[in-house]
């Protein structure tokens, strides 16, 4: 199973052992319509995999992940943290790279500073600068995330990644056919995550979307066209309606799957406040 190098929040890496064996076995293209840390896309054998996220400046870096040598990539983060002189306690060196990254837009700098940075996460402001703080005492370009990072570049080097960026209701569904799979894990309405409060400069995640991505999906659907979705029905006290209604309606599968956000020790005391109901839809039944 390939990592994703980054702590992505809403990430599915430690789903994937129930997430693979509920896609189809043949998949000519795999759309990951929500890529993100692309845990899900560099996990599936299909014979092309689209990545695709509207966090321009995330796609950017994978770009150029593609676009240099594994060593060109290691030398630029390796000479980044030297000329910087970053470390687990350089606050002024962190800040100084997030300053120089959000002037000039280097993209592999968003890497640098990701292991950098407070839990190794992405965080843009309504103005598009890079804003998370820095991870004192936590977060370094450590050997697991170089473990990580190297064998996520061994895979999506190879041409049959592709990477793009577009807000999802802009995709070219065009050339996708009922040999091919589209898989959506879109922000969750009823969950936050830095990605879809809207406030970030970039569109947010609301009910409007939700909806025209459940139309989205019946359409594909109507095109014969196979797709899976990630959410969860229920979280805390809270329950995705428009999700529930849209499920009754249509003879889709519902595959619940067994996972809690929540803390260990405090799930203990509050076992059912604190669960997520998460689960993949799907149009298709796999065949054994
Ligand atoms: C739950 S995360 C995906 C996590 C990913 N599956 C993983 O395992 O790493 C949702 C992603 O949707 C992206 N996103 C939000 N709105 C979008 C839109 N309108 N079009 C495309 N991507 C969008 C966010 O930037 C975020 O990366």
């Amino acid at each position: 199973m390939i990592k994703s190098p980054l702590n992505y929040i809403g990430g599915k890496k430690k789903l994937l052992p129930q997430l693979l064996p509920l896609f189809p076995e043949k998949i000519n293209t795999f759309v990951d319509l929500f890529a993100g840390g692309c845990n899900v896309g560099v996990n599936v054998a299909a014979d092309k995999v689209i990545l695709n996220d509207n966090l321009t400046y995330l796609i950017d870096m994978y770009q150029a992940f593609q676009s240099h040598t594994v060593e060109e990539v290691i030398e630029h983060i390796e000479s980044r943290i030297s000329e910087l002189d970053l470390s687990l306690t350089n606050q002024e060196g962190y800040l100084r790279l997030r300053e120089l990254y959000n002037h000039d837009r280097v993209p592999l700098d968003l890497f640098v500073l990701v292991a950098f940075s407070f839990n190794h996460q992405i965080r843009f402001n309504n103005s598009h600068k890079f804003n998370n703080p820095f991870g004192k005492n936590r977060s370094s370009f450590n050997s697991i995330m170089k473990k990580n990072l190297l064998a996520f570049l061994q895979v999506i080097q190879q041409d049959h990644y592709v990477f793009q960026s577009l807000s999802y209701d802009n995709f070219d569904f065009t050339s996708i056919t009922s040999n091919d799979l589209v898989y959506c894990d879109p922000p969750y309405l009823i969950t936050t995550g830095t990605y879809n409060d809207g406030k970030r400069g970039f569109k947010g995640w609301n009910e409007n979307e939700e909806m025209r991505l459940l139309s989205l999906l019946d359409q594909l659907n109507e095109q014969n066209i196979r797709f899976a979705l990630s959410n969860v029905l229920e979280h805390k006290d809270k329950e995705n309606v428009l999700l529930k209604e849209w499920l009754n309606k249509n003879d889709y599968s519902c595959h619940q799957l067994n996972h809690s956000y929540a803390n260990s020790s405090y799930q203990t005391m509050n076992r059912k406040k604190n669960s997520s109901q998460e689960v993949l839809i799907t149009n298709y039944v796999n065949n054994p």
